[in-house]
């Protein structure tokens, strides 16, 4: 990286007319501002190498406007300029971050020579960076997402051919199935690698302060915005934004967000300047979208703008034939950061993991695991250090799981009735598997029914009422 266009902020015009010929003259582009305001305005909409900014200036000091740049942009370099009475600024200044300090009146050669070091610094950093990104690029594609399942070869063609360009793509998965881990992957494999990755969960931001996260505020917007302050939007410039639980929107910010997204320009709260904005778009969610805009919670057009190309994770137990290999992935690094000394697991405890139905998903694996590499009294993970993994998805001898038994007995019996004339069917149901339930743990506990209500995980009395509202007959003896 090269410094080619640099911006000089300082409120003295002749000093301003000085740097511009000479930074010219030597080939470098020069924008001028004549105030603190002004500068931000000219670096939120252009990508400027380097700013040179003095350090008194009425409104925004260039030690502020030093201290948002660096925020907003760490990457780019500052050189702040002071008068000699102003020293302790100066090292306030190299606190903040600048590059380095140049004190007024100065010699244009002095202003050469600290420029062609800036340079050298940028060359260096770039080569670190390059370097940094070689030897994680084996990492990132080969060790990183894990399984080799079909539904995840899928995935993997859809991020391949998806990465290099600057589609929108909106992944949805349960909880825990590495929504986030393939929108890094996405942003990894793009163009845009090298500029931030910024994520926002729309779900754990309190509504009002989601559309100042997002979009950002000028001071004096609201009561309580003493700053300015800059969006997830503005913090992403150039690189991905990531909206993850985007389904957790509130309408309101989502007609705002789709404007944002045809216009690719936000506004500030408060601010009345509109700012381009160079980002693309990840979203993610868990929800159902397609039934929250049946309900009017979601928009239609919104969904139709985001979903360009949609990239579905399937739950873990579509894909049990992953678990093999993610199991010991996650034994490794469970190795190497818990600093446990795991060889790897018997094959009674694979087809333990293989066949509890993983509602967490891949992180609940990973939790297990973990969980189970610190408890172990081997090095080889047994059963026993897997306690409160009960199989559930209990698999018969034909191979159906428990829920494909249901599945095809409710729609045998469904078959027989007329369901257009019920109005209580859930309940008709779900009571139906209530007492072959209450009835079996009631065997096995020997008709003990306080170990039976803390089985069930219900209240002892619940239980009772249960057992007589469902006419279960207990047998004594
Ligand atoms: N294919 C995979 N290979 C290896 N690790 C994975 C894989 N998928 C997910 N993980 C790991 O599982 C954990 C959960 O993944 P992630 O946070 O991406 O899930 P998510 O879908 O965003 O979950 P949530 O909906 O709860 O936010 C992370 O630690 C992630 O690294
Ligand atoms: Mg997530």
């Amino acid at each position: 990286m090269s410094i080619n266009r640099i911006l000089v902020a300082d409120d003295e015009e002749s000093m301003r007319w000085v740097l511009a010929k000479a930074l010219e003259k030597k080939g470098f582009s020069v924008d001028l501002a004549a105030n603190g305001d002004q500068a931000q305005n000219l670096f939120d909409r252009n990508e400027y190498d380097l700013a040179i900014l003095d350090i008194k200036m009425p409104g925004t000091t260039g030690l502020e406007l030093l201290q948002r740049f660096r925020e907003l942009r760490p990457d780019k370099l500052v050189i702040i300029m002071t008068a000699e009475s102003s020293m302790e600024n100066a090292v306030t200044a190299m606190k903040l971050g600048a590059y380095d300090y140049i004190t007024k009146p100065f010699d244009l050669n002095a202003l050469d020579a600290i420029i062609l070091k800036a340079q050298k610094a940028l060359d260096i950093t770039t080569e670190v960076h390059q370097l940094k990104t070689e030897l994680q690029e084996p990492y990132r594609l080969h060790r990183a997402i894990i399984g080799s399942s079909a539904a995840m070869q899928q995935v993997y063609k859809i991020v391949g051919k998806t990465a290099a360009s600057d589609v929108t793509v909106l992944i949805t998965g349960e909880s825990g199935t590495g929504k986030e881990l393939i929108a890094r992957a996405l942003h990894y494999n793009s163009r845009r690698l090298g500029k931030p990755f910024v994520a926002i969960n729309c779900a754990a931001i309190p509504r009002e302060l989601l559309e100042s996260e997002l979009f950002g505020h000028e001071k004096g917007a609201f009561t309580g915005a003493t700053e300015r302050r800059f969006g997830k939007f503005e913090q992403a410039k150039g690189g991905t934004l990531f909206l993850d639980e985007i389904g957790d929107m509130p309408l309101e910010l989502q007609t705002k967000l789709l404007r944002v997204l045809q216009e690719k320009e936000i506004t500030r709260t408060g601010g009345n300047t509109t700012i381009q904005v160079d980002v693309r778009i990840i979203a993610a969610t868990n929800q159902n979208i397609a039934e929250k805009i049946k309900l009017n919670e979601f928009r239609e057009d919104l969904f139709y703008r985001l979903n360009v190309v949609p990239i579905v994770l399937p739950p873990l137990r579509e894909r049990m034939e992953d678990i093999h290999d993610l199991t010991h992935f996650f034994i490794n690094k469970a190795n190497e950061e818990l600093g446990v000394k795991i060889q790897g697991c018997c094959e009674e405890t694979m087809n333990l993991l293989r066949s509890y139905h993983w509602p967490g998903n891949i992180r609940e694996l990973e939790n297990t695991l973990y969980r189970a590499t610190l408890l172990a009294s081997d090095k080889i993970l047994a059963p026993t250090d897997f306690p409160d993994l009960v199989p559930r998805s209990t698999v018969s001898e034909k191979g159906a799981s428990l829920e494909d038994l249901i599945t095809g007995k409710l729609n045998a019996s469904l078959a027989q009735m007329d369901i257009n004339e019920l109005d209580d069917l859930y309940d008709m149901v779900l009571q139906q598997m209530e007492r072959p339930l209450i009835k079996i743990i009631l065997l096995k506990t020997r008709n003990n029914q306080v170990r039976a209500a803390e089985i069930l995980g219900i209240n002892r009395n619940t239980l009772r009422k249960k057992i007589q509202t469902l006419g279960i007959e207990i047998k004594k003896g």
